[in-house]
């Protein structure tokens, strides 16, 4: 399991979560048969939830996959809002398109193809709510350019800070993803040692830090 909260605790709360229905779930399931590494369950719930309470008008997104969390981003916002998200795996971008297609979401959605940090350097645009979720090991240098692109009451919301629990626990970290976590142990400590910002970090899903200016 995740190793950041109890199993049983994961389990309780996963089975609380009601299944999606119609093409979503279409999307849901062929990500999770096919290893496509989406959000989980209880942190898909989690964005809905905060897209809901913030209301965005725009919200960039690092880390497309098949376009499952826009989607969801999307539809839980109510605010039809203008989403820009970043890929680079040619295979994803190509599924995700279908899948917005789908939503009739190819307008309001715009996939920018290419790698974060490049995509981010040209970015100029403000957003009210980013979500970071791809590239674990560089949320230290997307970090900069998220504050930059972030509106004054915006909220930065990175997932996987905690990694498997790798971040919090050095006897859980595997020799190969050691840069991975200490990078990311150095996001960690910016967004909370920054006395502009405040961070809540959640033992969620794989682990969610939320951010916003004091
Ligand atoms: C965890 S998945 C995104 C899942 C998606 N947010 C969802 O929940 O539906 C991360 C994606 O980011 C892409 N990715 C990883 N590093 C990247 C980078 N540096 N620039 C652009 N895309 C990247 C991967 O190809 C992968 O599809």
């Amino acid at each position: 399991m995740s190793k950041i909260t109890y199993d049983y605790m994961e389990d309780y709360i996963r089975n609380l979560i009601p299944d999606r229905k119609g093409i979503l779930k279409d999307i849901e399931d062929f990500a999770r048969e096919n290893g496509v590494p989406i959000v989980q369950k209880e942190t898909g719930v989690f964005l809905e939830f905060m897209v809901s309470m913030k209301k965005p008008l725009r919200i960039l997104e690092l880390g497309t996959a098949v376009g499952f969390s826009s989607i969801l981003m999307y539809e839980a916002s109510g605010t039809n809002p203008d989403i820009v998200t970043i890929e680079r795996d040619e295979k994803m971008i190509e599924l995700a398109k279908l899948n917005l297609n789908k939503f009739n979401l190819s307008e309001k959605i715009n996939i920018e193809e290419g790698d974060c940090l490049e995509i981010l350097e040209k970015l100029q645009e403000p957003f009210d709510l980013i979500f970071m979720d791809a590239g674990k090991g560089h949320y230290n240098h997307f970090l900069p350019h998220c504050l930059r692109l972030l509106k004054e009451d915006g909220i930065i919301i990175a997932d996987n800070v905690l990694f498997r629990g790798m971040v919090a626990c050095d006897d859980l970290v595997k020799r190969r993803k050691i840069t991975i976590v200490k990078r990311m142990r150095t996001y960690l400590d910016l967004v909370t040692h920054d006395e502009n910002l405040i961070t809540t970090v959640i033992p969620m899903g794989d682990g969610i830090a939320v951010t916003k200016r004091r």
